[in-house]
């Protein structure tokens, strides 16, 4: 087994990551093969709103979990989900709709369903419903899987989604400290001949941010858990992409995110494309992450089964 593979099968969950085309999902998806092969169990995820988890699968896959492969004699098997925003969305403010109008008065029920309309299309709630599905996946396939591959969307909109749990943590901690107020005044108005409701509701409410706080501060610990968690950055030899990777290295550093290696895929036959392999060489030679480097060659099988088989050779 690879190096790579090894460093993979240390740990339980595996973001992937990197520029747009470089090959996520490609290499999201043959680490799944390639861990699945000898028993493994691997739930691989899709982020990215642009999903191409199925494409690459050859069939289709949806929010459930569809299963991808059991080809092998052993246990081992790949189960995918494309997560899908608008749905989770959609049970969310169900969900909430169905609270509110248990707790509000007839009178505020209209009102309550226009904000919640609102909402639906309100900047940061798709990618609100994203990271609570991650984290939704993160805690069940945890325990139903030995491994959890996300494939990510494209760098720049993975690092603003990984840097969420922090701020959706403080985020409810503010919500937590007014309620904590309100609660108060909860008391006091029942005290001067108000009904109970009040303080019911707060209370019901208060709940149910606790429970949204506990699952994100899972997730962010998970996330920093280097014995648990690690991203895995794949890139082309190729100028831009390598200085993204650069960046999100940097970035990774700095949400405290333990990078676990870096793939360099796509790489030229030296001995069909010798200097464009040269140079490809030169550059990876000047890329120090301070992560394990494997190569992956360009291959001529695109998608399928045949394709992935191929790559998870490579990194066999
Ligand atoms: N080693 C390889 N050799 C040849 N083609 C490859 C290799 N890896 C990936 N590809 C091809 O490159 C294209 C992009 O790969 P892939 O979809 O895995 O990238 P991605 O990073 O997930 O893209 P996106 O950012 O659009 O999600 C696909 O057509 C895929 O078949
Ligand atoms: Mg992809």
């Amino acid at each position: 087994m690879s190096e790579l593979l090894n460093d993979v099968a240390a740990h339980q969950a595996v973001f992937v990551g990197g520029k747009g085309g470089v090959g996520k999902t490609s290499v999201a998806s043959s680490i799944a093969l390639a861990r699945a092969q000898p028993g493994s169990r691997v739930l691989v995820v899709s982020t990215d709103p642009a999903h191409n988890l199925g494409h690459l699968w050859e069939q289709a896959v949806g929010d459930d979990v569809t299963p991808l492969w059991s080809g092998g004699d052993g246990p081992g098997l790949v189960d995918g989900v494309e997560i899908d925003p608008a749905r989770t969305v959609g049970r969310h403010l169900a969900a909430v709709a169905e609270t509110m109008t248990r707790l509000l008065p007839d009178r505020l029920h209209a009102a309550a369903r226009e904000h919640l309309e609102s909402a639906r299309d309100a900047p940061g709630t798709h990618e609100a419903a994203v990271l609570e599905r991650v984290a939704e996946t993160l805690e069940t396939g945890l325990d139903r899987y030995d491994l959890v591959v996300f494939d990510t969307a494209p760098s720049g909109h993975t690092l603003h989604l990984l840097a969420m749990p922090d701020r959706m943590t403080g985020w409810t901690e503010k919500l937590l400290a007014n309620r904590d107020r309100s609660e108060r005044f909860g008391v006091a108005y029942g005290a001067l001949g108000g009904t109970k409701d009040t303080s019911d509701r707060d209370a019901e409410l208060r709940r149910m941010l606790l429970r949204r706080q506990a699952r994100f501060s899972l997730m962010r610990d998970t996330l920093q858990d280097s014995s648990r968690t690690g991203f895995l950055l794949v890139t082309v030899a190729e100028p831009m992409p390598i200085a993204e990777s650069r960046e999100v290295a940097a970035q990774l550093a700095t949400l405290g995110i333990p990078l676990i290696g870096v793939v360099a895929n796509r790489l030229s036959p030296a001995s069909l494309l010798p200097a464009r392999a040269a140079r490809e060489e030169a550059l990876l030679a000047d890329l120090d992450l301070g992560a394990r480097l494997t190569r992956i060659p360009l291959i001529d099988e695109l998608v399928g089964l045949p394709a992935l088989e191929r790559i998870a050779g490579a990194l066999a």
